[in-house]
């Protein structure tokens, strides 16, 4: 059973997508059981498309998607992006895999590194053979410790290529160099939207896994010490996943996004510090806030120039950062 918070965001997303450029398209979602690709599987499936999630469950839960398990659209592959061979013919990919969390890329850089390469490449290829759209999933983290902030396409980034995150931004950076080469010999449409930090239901909560977002709420409603990194002062922008999905959605729908590298972000820029007290407030918690060593390279501010999306399909985020963590509070409580 779809969850009540999950089902009426559904129906918000429903909402401003065309269902005809869906209905009937064979879709590949990869990382189809992780954070992302588990809404975007949700989304498609109500849109009429048939559905297949491919994901190695490195990070991903079944249980994302297990509400789909009965539906006759919809399919399951456990497998690596890297070694996939798909015999069926797609009509688009949304290529989502990926290490997402800097603890969890952190542990396994190669892996990571393998994902967008080998991963991406083996996505481009299929892209090809099937005449589809490849949509894929790249970063904020492509800009490194930004010096333009809000941040527009534009910027070119500075990302310490041998650090503790180049594994990530490195891979990532690849991947987007990958796919132009791609449109540009062999005209594939692709579509490269650069995700800036995105939360909800279905973030992954735990431990060695858990992004500030979800560490905080986690570690607020069990009265843990909520651990801040440095002094809180860097910051971050968080889009709310109805948001982030939508803008997915329509950046796929239209054909001016061929070719285009495109910020998805919310505008409103929060410092972490506000973020712990925020969650803490929310929850009613009884959670100290505890300051840890800053991680090296990691970005001091973080916030998107959205104007390009904004012209490109007429996309804004509707979910403010206080609704959208009430409902992500809310969700994790249960
Ligand atoms: N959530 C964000 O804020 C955010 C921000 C920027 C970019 N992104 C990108 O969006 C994508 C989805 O992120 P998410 O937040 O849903 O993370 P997630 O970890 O929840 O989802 C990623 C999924 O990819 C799967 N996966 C990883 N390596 C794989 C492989 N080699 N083969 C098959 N499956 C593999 C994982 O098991 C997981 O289910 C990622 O590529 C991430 O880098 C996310």
């Amino acid at each position: 059973m779809i969850d009540k918070i999950i089902s009426e965001d559904m129906d918000r997303i429903k909402k401003t997508i065309k269902k005809d450029v869906f209905s009937d398209k064979k879709v590949l979602i990869t990382g189809g059981a992780g954070f992302i690709g588990s809404w975007l599987c949700d989304v498609l499936i109500k849109l009429g498309s048939q559905v297949i999630a491919l994901d190695d469950l490195s990070t991903g839960r079944t249980k994302n998607v297990d509400h789909l398990s009965k539906n006759k659209a919809f399919k399951f592959i456990k497998s690596d992006v890297c070694a996939f061979e798909n015999k069926e013919k797609v009509d688009l990919i949304l290529h989502m895999a990926g290490h997402a969390s800097p603890d969890e890329y952190q542990t396994h850089p190669i892996e990571t590194l393998q994902t967008s390469a080998s991963g991406t490449f083996a996505m481009a290829e299929l892209a090809r053979k099937n005449d589809a759209v490849l949509l894929f999933a790249s970063t904020s983290e492509v800009y490194g410790d930004a010096e333009i902030v809000p941040t527009p396409e534009t910027y070119w980034g500075r990302v310490n290529p041998i650090g503790p995150r180049s594994c990530y931004d490195e891979g990532k950076r690849f991947a987007e160099a990958l796919l132009m080469a791609y449109s540009k010999q062999y005209g594939l449409d692709v579509r490269v939207p650069r995700i800036f930090n995105s939360y909800g239901p279905r973030l992954r909560e735990d431990g060695l896994y858990g992004r500030a977002m979800s560490r905080f709420i986690l570690q607020a409603l069990t009265n843990q010490s909520i651990t801040v990194y440095g002094d809180g002062k860097q910051t971050r922008s968080f889009c709310y996943i109805t948001d982030t999905v939508t803008a997915l959605m329509l950046l796929t729908a239209n054909p001016k996004a061929k070719s285009e590298v495109v910020n998805i972000g919310n505008t409103q820029e929060v410092t972490i510090l506000d973020l712990a007290t925020k969650v803490k407030e929310i929850t009613k918690s009884k959670s100290q806030i505890e300051f840890y060593p800053m991680p090296k390279d990691d970005p001091k501010r973080r916030c998107p120039n959205i104007g390009k999306l904004e012209t490109l399909v007429g996309w804004k985020p509707d979910v403010s950062f206080e609704e959208g963590l009430k409902k992500t509070v809310t969700w994790f409580s249960k």
